[in-house]
This record gives C-alpha cells, structure tokens and sequence, in this order.
C-alpha cells in the first residue's frame, strides 16, 4: 500500500518510465510513418529534419519501441492472462459503459479490455518490427526478395493502423474512466477507484500489503 492511507501503489517509477518511453516512440512512430506512407502527409517529415532525416530515424525509434515494449510485456504479461471472469466482463458491455460494474466478477488488476489491449500491442509490435526489418534496406537489403518487401509493406502498413486505433482506444479509456490517469503520471490510485473498478486486485493489494509490479 502507499504511505497516503487514502491511495494504493500501482506502478513503480520504473515501470512509468518504461511506458513513458513507449508511449513517446509510439507517437514518434505514427508521425514518421505516416509522413513516409502518404504523400498528401509528406509535411510531417519537417517535425524531423527532413525526408532522408525521416527515412533514416523512423526505423531507429522502431528499435527504441521493440525494446521498451518487450521491457513492459515481461513486465505486464502475468496480469495480463485472460480469466473466467474476464470473459463475463467483456460480455456485459452496457453494464461497463453505464459504470454499473456491481454484479460483474470482481476484476483483478486489468479488465478485459486493458488486457486486450496488452495482447493487441504485444501482436502489432513484433509483426511491426519483423516487417520492418525485411523493409530496411540499409542494413537488410540483400537479404529477402522483393516479393517479401512488397509482402512486408502491406504487413506494415496494416499492422500500423491497427496499433494506432489500439492507441486510441486506450488513450480514450484511460481519460474516459476518471482517476485512471494518475496510475500513470503519480504512480498511485485512489482506493475509491480501485474498490469501483478492480476490486480484487484492492483485496489482493490489502491482504500482501504492496502494490508494485
Ligand atoms: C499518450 C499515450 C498514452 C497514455 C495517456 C497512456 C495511459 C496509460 C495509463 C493511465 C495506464 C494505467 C492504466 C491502469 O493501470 O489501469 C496505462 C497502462 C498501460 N499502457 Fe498506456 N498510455 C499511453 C500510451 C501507450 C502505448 C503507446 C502503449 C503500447 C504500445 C501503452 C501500453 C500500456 C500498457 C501495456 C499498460 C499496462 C496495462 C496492461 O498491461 O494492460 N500505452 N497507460
């Protein structure tokens, strides 16, 4: 438990700097990517010094997210394994919108949809760098078809907008339910909000007296 009687622990300053990065490089990522998809978006490649500059750092940041987001997988993938209760959870869509969460299973430290967030990335993410890789000609060229890059562009691409929508959505979840943000900023929630929304994580958090992960 934290010090503040009123708050519970819920991510170490480590872990916050690790999805801090993660987060920075995703957006990173969009923006640079996007600027070399499209020509219409062509203008986006001023934020990084120009089209070759673009060219040249947007696989580098990729590296920078494939490491950090393998940190936060082995990190977060324990709580992240799917549970009985998870399944009732994510059928019950009216009751979780409406914030009518009595009556659902008591939900431990991430709901289904925060799960099916972790396992989206976690697939997005390795597709985006084992096709970003074939797609790095300075260092790869030689080493796939042209078959392979034409297969791995469209694999990108598509594996791109998935993890951006994703991005959304959990950006959109965690303004939406109220006290969310703090886990990420201060590292610590209140107990109302862990008592509303995961219930036995709280008891969980209670019985072992911690709250770090
Ligand atoms: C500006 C962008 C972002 C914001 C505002 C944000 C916000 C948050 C917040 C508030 C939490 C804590 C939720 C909780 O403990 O219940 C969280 C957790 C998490 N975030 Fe983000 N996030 C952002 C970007 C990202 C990105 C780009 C990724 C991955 C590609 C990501 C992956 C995660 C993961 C894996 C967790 C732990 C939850 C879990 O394992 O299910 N976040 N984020």
């Amino acid at each position: 438990m934290s010090s503040d009687t009123n708050t519970v622990s819920r991510y170490t300053t480590g872990a916050r700097i690790n999805h801090w990065i993660t987060a920075v490089s995703l957006i990173l990522l969009a923006l640079s990517g996007m600027a070399l998809f499209h020509p219409s978006l062509f203008f986006l490649t001023h934020l990084f010094g120009g089209g070759q500059a673009t060219r040249a750092i947007h696989p580098w940041i990729g590296v920078v997210l494939a490491i950090s987001f393998t940190g936060m997988f082995f990190r977060f993938f324990k709580l992240n394994l799917w549970k009985r209760e998870d399944t009732v959870w994510i059928m019950n869509p009216g009751k979780v919108l409406n914030g009518d969460e009595e009556g659902l299973p008591e939900i431990g430290k991430y709901n289904a949809g925060q799960k099916l967030v972790f396992w989206g990335q976690s697939i997005l993410i390795l597709l985006l760098f084992c096709s970003g890789l074939v797609l790095w000609d300075v260092y790869f060229e030689a080493y796939t078809s042209i078959d392979q890059k034409r297969l791995s562009a469209v694999v990108h691409a598509l594996c791109a907008i998935g993890a951006i929508l994703i991005w959304i959505v959990h950006v959109y979840a965690a303004i939406w339910v109220k006290g969310t943000l703090r886990a990420m900023t201060r590292g610590t929630v209140t107990r109302g909000w862990s008592w509303k929304h995961h219930r036995k994580w709280l008891r969980q958090e209670v019985r072992q007296g911690t709250g770090k992960s």
